[in-house]
């Protein structure tokens, strides 16, 4: 099985992926700018290392981290999780980077590295919760057939997840935009709510 590493690993989202992969039998390096003190933990260079390499930073930092570490990304697949929000009072709301999206600027910072978009929408309390009852869709977009196949086929293992190819790099500014709404719903309601597509 693959192994996957995380860029920013150590906040909510890359540990909430951690451990829905590592239920599911993945091992899993979370990388960090500094691995002292971590338990599980690494580097980012020692999570880039890996098969499969996830961007957990905020937005405002992955290019500048991916792009440090392109050697050692080259010819790998790169799972952006990344959303450009801002919170304005009680919503968030999408911020439109250059290029369209997180996905597309990741992809321009790593020409020799296939860049696939999955795990926005997923709340991490409960992805880090593995006694929580989540049943949500992951949306998965990618220029890259294989790519994106593979990283749907990873997901499909992991309990409380299901795969949901959505198509091309093009949907990533809606994809990552839609992020905004999930929060400012989760923020008004006070809850966790998550994206389950039905009528597939
Ligand atoms: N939280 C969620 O529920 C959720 C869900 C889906 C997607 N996301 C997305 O996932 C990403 C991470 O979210 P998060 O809530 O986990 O963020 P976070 O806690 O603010 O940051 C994650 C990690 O990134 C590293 N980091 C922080 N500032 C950095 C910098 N200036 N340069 C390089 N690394 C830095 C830190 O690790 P070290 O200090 O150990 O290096 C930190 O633990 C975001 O882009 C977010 O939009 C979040």
């Amino acid at each position: 099985m693959a192994t996957v590493g995380i860029l920013g690993g150590t906040g909510p989202a890359g540990r909430g992926v951690a451990a829905r992969l590592a239920s599911a039998g993945y091992a899993v390096v979370l990388g960090s700018r500094d691995a002292e003190g971590t338990v599980e933990g690494g580097t980012n260079e020692e999570a880039a290392a890996c098969n499969l390499v996830v961007v957990a930073t905020p937005w405002d930092s992955a290019i500048a981290t991916t792009g440090a570490l392109r050697q050692g990304l080259k010819g790998k697949i790169v799972i952006s999780m990344v959303n450009a929000l801002a919170r304005e009072g009680r919503e968030m709301v999408a911020l439109y980077p250059a290029r369209g999206s997180m996905a597309a600027q990741i992809a321009h910072a790593l020409p020799e590295s296939v860049v696939v978009g999955a795990f926005h929408h997923l709340p991490a309390a409960l992805m880090e919760d593995l006694g929580s009852d989540l049943d949500a869709d992951v949306l998965i977009f990618s220029d890259d057939d294989d790519a994106r196949r593979q990283v749907a086929e990873m997901i499909d293992r992991v309990g409380g997840l299901r795969a949901v190819i959505a198509g091309s790099m093009s949907l990533a500014s809606p994809i990552e935009a839609f992020t905004a709404v999930c929060i400012s719903i989760n923020i008004r309601h006070k809850t966790h709510s998550y994206v389950k597509m039905s009528g597939l």
